[in-house]
């Protein structure tokens, strides 16, 4: 039995293995949501999920997928899949300026393997948009990541005729939202090739084409970049001779570039494609030393660490350092602050509460229980041999990860909404 005729009888088996959560399962076809589906119901949840590992679009060949995860928990110490509260320890050996310059030295290899690795499980478990957002008491889920989007566009003047780049795009989630909104025109940069390849299918799928548009490459070297000893187009990346300097508008990044080894370089890249006077917004990634991050304290740096090794980053950077980057760069930094401020406001309900959330029929797969379920799915698909060997390691790195993102913003030690505002001088 080959593995796509076996997908019925697993999904059989799995919906009595998994009980309850199983019996609101219902088969609704194997395509790709292409509408920006929210991964947020209980309906088609298996099916949802033997698409996800079965996935046709995957540019990652089966055999390679434990391969690329052990290369990947090589640059982190091989400590993935621990979290602040499981055996974690805040020894800082994920801080060492040895291991902060493995990822950094192999930034690419470390971005690009993990988003073969994580694309499929952020999709299906969160929706097309990869990001956090603030939220209010009575908006939903999807109703507060869309706000977000549409909070650049309005402070970046998005509207028809504005060229603008997206730094970091994703499968494209919020590039689409934001054309649809603001009616401007919308280049995205990621690194990852699976990402281009189904990001600018659901641009097609959804009428955007000429709106929306993905492209394969490095924001640490745009289109047009002066290549050097330092800087190499990378393997697999073709700009076709294009050259993207003083192209857009406007640009902006949605919790990207904490995956930029070098800062300065990257936003630097940023200004050079950019008019003069352009806008570029963004929300970081960042640990708060004014809210009481601490690099002493030792479940701080697991926490810390965490959140490092679970979402592929070289290291976490401060608000100081955002700001110290963006001006190194040639911009003036117009405004910046924590979008999360308010995060335990009662008014507000909290960016990790998706996370750490209580059983709801909306945004299930992503809670606690949710995330367990989808574990005991993918270990057994793993088992059955319809997974490739390695994928319950990326999920359980996904689940502890989620565990040090809470933790975090409970402490008000990290938040991944930074917002900035800034011109090109
Ligand atoms: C957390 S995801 C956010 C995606 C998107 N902004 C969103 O909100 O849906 C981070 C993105 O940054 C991209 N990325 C990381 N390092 C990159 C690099 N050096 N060059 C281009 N893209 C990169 C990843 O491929 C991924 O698409």
């Amino acid at each position: 039995m080959d593995a796509a005729s076996a997908l019925p009888a697993v999904a059989a088996s799995l919906a009595g293995a998994t009980g309850a959560y199983m019996l609101y399962s219902k088969r609704r076809g194997l395509d790709r949501d292409a509408s920006g589906g929210t991964g947020a119901s209980f309906d088609g949840q298996l099916a949802a999920g033997v698409n996800m590992l079965a996935n046709k679009d995957s540019v990652l060949r089966r055999d390679q997928v434990a391969g690329s995860m052990g290369a990947y928990a090589d640059l982190f110490e091989g400590k993935t899949g621990k979290h602040s509260g499981n055996g974690l320890e805040g020894d800082g050996a994920v801080t060492t300026q040895a291991s902060i310059d493995k990822r950094r030295e192999g930034y690419r290899t470390m971005v690009n393997n993990f988003y073969d690795l994580v694309t499929d499980f952020y999709e299906y478990g969160w929706c097309q948009s990869f990001h956090f957002a603030p939220r209010y008491k009575g908006e939903t889920f999807l109703e507060s990541i869309k706000r977000a989007e549409y909070y650049l566009c309005s402070r970046l003047n998005m509207k028809p005729g504005v060229k603008a780049l997206d730094v970091g795009c994703g499968v494209g989630g919020p590039m689409r939202n934001m054309a649809v909104f603001s009616g401007a025109t919308i280049e995205g940069i990621t690194i990852n090739e699976y990402q281009v390849k189904v990001g600018n299918k659901y641009c097609e799928q959804q009428g955007l084409k000429a709106t929306a548009h993905l492209t394969r490459g490095d924001f640490q070297n745009l289109p047009g970049f002066q290549a050097d000893e330092k800087h190499k187009l990378w393997e697999g990346i073709d700009y076709r001779g294009q050259d993207w300097t003083a192209r857009f508008d406007v640009a902006y990044e949605i919790e990207a570039t904490c995956h930029s080894p070098d800062k300065v370089r990257c936003f630097s890249e940023v200004a050079r494609c950019l008019k003069k006077g352009g806008l570029f917004a963004g929300y970081e990634w960042v640990v708060l030393p004014e809210r009481g991050y601490d690099a002493k304290n030792a479940r701080h740096v697991a926490i810390k660490e965490g959140i490092e090794i679970g979402n592929g980053l070289p290291t976490l950077a401060t608000p100081a350092d955002v700001v110290a980057a963006l001006e190194a760069a040639g911009f003036e930094v117009l405004e910046h602050g924590d979008a999360n401020a308010n995060a335990h406001a009662p008014t507000e309900i909290p960016w990790y509460d998706t996370l750490d959330g209580k059983m709801s029929l909306s945004g299930f797969r992503m809670t606690r229980l949710g995330r367990a379920c989808t574990h005991a799915m993918v270990s057994s698909l793993e088992f059955l041999r319809v997974a490739p060997k390695g994928t319950s390691h990326v999920s359980a790195m996904l689940n502890a990860t989620a565990i040090d993102l809470v933790e975090g913003g409970k402490d008000e030690i990290f938040t991944p909404s930074y917002f900035f505002l800034a011109r090109k001088k």
